[in-house]
């Protein structure tokens, strides 16, 4: 059975410092084309512009070619080709797929199907693990550790998937939470529960001006437009927060700010020269968090 990464529970905590410890290697020395005889496909349901290019990137550094689709309405999806049939035609032509999918449980059920491993690329509200090892890495790399940190998520931590699957990869390095949301917009109660059975503290406001000068981790989200059924609802809240240059005066000097982006004004463009804006260095670090991933989906764990 070829290993997966579906979600961040697919990875041990070893597995993780193990792909931090990779991606640190490959940041070194990007160039490492270690997979010439390696095709990898990119298949994506759903726009994106980071993860599909930094996983492309990825894939181009480490010497193997790039097939795929950045829109399925040039495929036979069109036709009525259902997504059991495209992940066994897709197999027959990859030694990996990488697939985001608007559908949660989608990534799931492909990697039921394929006989190549299946990295999830986002599927829906619920998961995106390739994000959180890149904010894994950004926030070891910016702090200097990953145990016993005030993370701060703000924004959308209902549809954020972002937030759902760092949540669960912290989990093993002993954070404490704030998660700063909007009554519409909070921390599913499941999310809630599992820090509860694991004894993780966390608290929840809605005022973003409250956990701003002791957080370690500010996560910004983007309210996800594309999540809402109720258009109505979505004008109600998605301007709730924005975080600007006057808010970070108490900020500890360590303090970044995360985004795992695209934003829309959830962060004002007057905060993107400050020394706490970190999200477009984030965004970098996926190249080389990605290349890890592959290489260890690939079977290699040593460089
Ligand atoms: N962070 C992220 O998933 O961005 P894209 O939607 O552009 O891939």
């Amino acid at each position: 059975m070829p290993k997966h990464l579906i979600s961040i529970h697919d990875f041990s905590k070893e597995e993780i410092l193990k792909a931090l410890s990779l991606a640190e290697e490959f940041e070194k020395n990007p160039s490492r084309p270690i997979f010439r005889d390696k095709v990898i496909a990119s298949i994506f349901f759903e726009p994106s512009t980071r993860t599909r290019l930094s996983f492309e990137t990825a894939a181009n550094r480490l010497g193997a070619r790039v097939i795929g689709f950045s829109d399925a309405g040039n495929t036979s999806v069109t036709k009525g080709e259902t997504l059991k049939d495209t992940i066994k035609m897709v197999s027959n032509y990859a030694d990996l797929i990488v697939m985001r999918h608007p559908l949660e449980g989608s990534a799931r059920y492909a990697s039921e199907i394929a006989s190549v491993p299946v990295i999830n690329a986002g599927d829906g509200a619920n998961q995106h693990p390739t994000q959180t090892l890149l904010d894994l890495y950004s926030i070891l790399k910016t702090q200097g550790k990953l145990t016993n940190l005030k993370i701060n998520m703000v924004g959308d931590l209902k549809y954020g998937r972002t937030v759902h699957s760092l949540l669960q990869a912290m989990s093993h390095f002993s954070p404490e939470f704030l998660f700063t949301a909007p009554e519409e917009l909070k921390m599913p109660n499941e999310y809630k529960e599992y820090l509860n059975k694991l004894n993780i503290p966390f608290r929840e406001t809605t005022n973003l001006e409250e956990g701003i000068s002791d957080s370690d981790i500010i996560y910004m989200t983007r309210v996800q437009q594309e999540r809402f059924t109720d258009a109505i609802e979505y004008e109600r809240v998605k301007n709730v927060y924005s975080l600007r240059q006057d808010m970070l005066e108490n900020a500890k000097p360590n303090m970044k700010i995360l985004h795992p982006l695209p934003r829309v004004n959830e962060i004002s463009q007057d905060v993107d020269n400050s020394k706490h804006a970190y999200y477009f260095d984030q965004a970098g670090n996926g190249v080389y968090t990605r290349m890890a991933i592959i290489t260890m989906l690939l079977g290699v764990n040593e460089l």
